[in-house]
């Protein structure tokens, strides 16, 4: 059975345009296929994950043997996280665009699922992903129009991020320029909505 993770960083929750469209892009994937099991994992809201700080991170490294109870909670919060990875066949991530970046809980879950010898390890050759084999797409919904420009400081950084951690198959779609006005946010939507649907065909 396919698992398929949906990643979900906007403050809205699930009204958020980027929740909104991969809602959208799963509703269609599950018509395509409905025996697939769907995760869903928000990061800002439900549950918004903690900043990595030098006692979070100093549990990573800390030897499991000579964890301390709080250690060993950190730790099991954050395999948690990368266990959902590991189970995911497919990843569907909700990419808002706040003050030119990317949430500040999205980059703390990157933060918490980036561990060394867990999702990636070094080698001679430099670090190596250990999160093969996955499908990811990202909704990208953003204010501005950016895509293309030395503005999308994302687009970089997400594709890098997954790259790092093994995932190379990754799709972006955007819906841009939805502050503009009300008739362009339909109509961006609407392109947005378009493309999702070729994209679960
Ligand atoms: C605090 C805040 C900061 C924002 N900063 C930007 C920005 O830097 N560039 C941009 O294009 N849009 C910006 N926007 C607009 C959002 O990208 C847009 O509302 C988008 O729909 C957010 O995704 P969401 O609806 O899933 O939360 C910002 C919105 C908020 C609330």
């Amino acid at each position: 059975m396919t698992t398929l993770l949906q990643i979900n960083a906007s403050m809205n929750n699930s009204h958020g345009q980027s929740s909104r469209l991969a809602s959208q892009f799963v509703a269609a994937f599950l018509k395509r296929d409905p025996d697939v099991k769907v995760v869903v994992r928000d990061v800002a809201t439900a549950e918004p994950v903690p900043h990595l700080d030098a006692e979070r991170f100093g549990a990573f490294i800390t030897k499991p043997q000579d964890r301390s109870p709080a250690q060993e909670a950190v730790v099991a919060y954050s395999d948690a996280l990368i266990n959902e990875l590991q189970q995911a066949d497919v990843i569907v991530m909700g990419l808002p665009m706040y003050n030119f970046g990317v949430p500040s809980q999205l980059k703390a879950y990157f933060d918490h699922v980036a561990r060394a010898g867990v999702t990636f390890k070094y080698t001679e050759q430099g670090p190596v992903g250990l999160l093969t084999g996955k499908r990811t797409y990202v909704f990208a919904a953003r204010g501005g129009v950016y895509a293309g420009t030395p503005l999308d400081t994302q687009t970089g950084y997400v594709r890098d991020f997954l790259r790092f951690l093994g995932i190379t198959d990754v799709t972006f779609v955007y819906a841009e320029g939805l502050a503009i006005s009300t008739q362009s946010k339909e109509t961006i939507l609407a392109k947005a909505g378009a493309e999702i649907a070729e994209l679960a065909a």
